[in-house]
């Protein structure tokens, strides 16, 4: 028996009807699992999972939450899908998220991460039992100076590849509708969140260091490494989650008072390159590898990229729970414990929840 999931966040989410685009995913199948622990009703919609390893299936979410299959650039079937459930709130995670892909496919990136935001607002809009809505962008919104500063929420918009690109015109077309549409007399509350590179049990995308190495560990092989040297702010999926959560919460509970964007990064002390994280990684699995090319030309991709939690921290009470040592331990467990045939895998998930939650309360969180 671990603590009561039902009592965070103020106790908002037990009974609401919660929408979730992108539930198919790593992050949006998370947050659909931890939804429903909270004793939400989770209703998803998004591209169906790709592979049987899917978080969402290996979780059995398919019989847990009522998804539908659908493509965010579908706006009538996106909005019938809202007409029919009426949700009290809305979480946007529905997006093309791979930035290499994007340099091999920007019209589908753009299509997807700006028309699909724009889709997923005018379901909104139509919509009036939503009363809090939280769109999940990015850090890479922003325009990179590559400075070694944070970045913070009223800094300019930007992006180079075309999914940071995208990202930051997610950004945009949210503050637009916000301005334009949804007043606190409009009894709706939105938010945007911009978190960093996360890293947890479960992701299978492609293109992604941890999974690419669990990959590699699989079939017995070296994982490549094309940039050892970048410094990355890694994170664990349930750090930018609860971040999420608390917002929404808030909007739920305070309303406008809580719109606009919202920061929710690591601590610099999480920062470490992509060969200290595999390292750190390979000192717990004891097995798996990696080598680094000689140097070759990569497509441009940012390099230091901190947020400035200040906001979050000093409005919200949010700050990072897991050091760089715990992020790693929870991600190889979530891991390891998928190599497991027995069916405790949403269990497992639950029960890191659950010690997530009981490190956050020792911080007074
Ligand atoms: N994972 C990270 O490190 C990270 C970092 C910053 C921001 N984000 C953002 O978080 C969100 C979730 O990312 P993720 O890592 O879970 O990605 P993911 O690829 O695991 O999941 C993406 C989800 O979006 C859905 N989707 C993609 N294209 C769609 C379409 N055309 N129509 C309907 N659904 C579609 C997929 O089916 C899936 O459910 C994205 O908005 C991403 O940009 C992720």
């Amino acid at each position: 028996m671990g603590i009561d999931l039902t009592k965070f966040f103020n106790g908002v989410y037990q009974g609401k009807k919660v929408l979730v685009t992108g539930d198919t995913g790593f992050k949006g199948s998370w947050l659909a699992l931890w939804l429903t622990e909270m004793g939400a009703q989770v209703y998803g919609y998004a591209l169906p999972p790709k592979t049987e390893q899917d978080n969402f299936l290996r979780c059995g979410l398919d019989k847990r939450i009522v998804h539908q299959d659908g493509d965010i650039r579908d706006r009538d079937a996106l909005e019938a899908f809202f007409a029919r459930v009426h949700p009290d709130m809305a979480f946007h995670l529905a997006a093309q998220p791979i930035v290499l892909e994007s340099y091999d496919n920007p019209h589908y990136t753009f299509e997807t991460n700006m028309m699909g935001t724009v889709n997923f607002f005018e379901a909104v809009r139509r919509t009036p039992s939503v009363r809090a809505v939280v769109n999940v962008t990015s850090d890479k919104c922003y325009q990179n100076n590559e400075w070694v500063w944070g970045y913070r929420e009223h800094d300019p918009m930007g992006g180079h590849d075309p999914y940071s690109a995208s990202k930051g015109c997610s950004e945009l077309i949210t503050r637009s509708y916000m301005q334009s549409f949804f007043s606190a007399a409009d009894g709706c509350a939105v938010a945007s969140a911009r978190a960093g590179n996360v890293i947890g049990g479960g992701d299978w995308a492609p293109y992604r260091i941890v999974p690419d190495f669990f990959r590699a560990m699989k079939e017995n092989k070296k994982l490549i490494i094309r940039n050892p040297d970048a410094v990355r702010p890694w994170q664990h999926v349930l750090e930018p989650l609860g971040g999420y959560l608390l917002l929404a919460s808030k909007l739920w509970t305070d309303g406008a008072a809580y719109s606009g964007g919202w920061n929710f990064g690591p601590v610099e002390t999480n920062n470490a390159t992509v060969r200290e994280l595999i390292e750190a990684i390979l000192e717990i699995t004891g097995s798996g590898g990696f080598e680094v090319p000689p140097s070759e030309m990569a497509p441009h991709e940012a390099r230091l990229l901190k947020l400035d939690i200040s906001k979050a921290n000093t409005q919200l009470k949010w700050k990072p729970v897991l050091n760089f040592k715990e992020t790693v331990e929870y991600t190889v467990n979530g891991y390891l414990d998928e190599q497991n045939s027995s069916d405790t895998h949403y269990e497992n998930r639950v029960n890191q929840i659950q010690s997530y939650l009981e490190s956050a309360v020792k911080l007074n969180l």
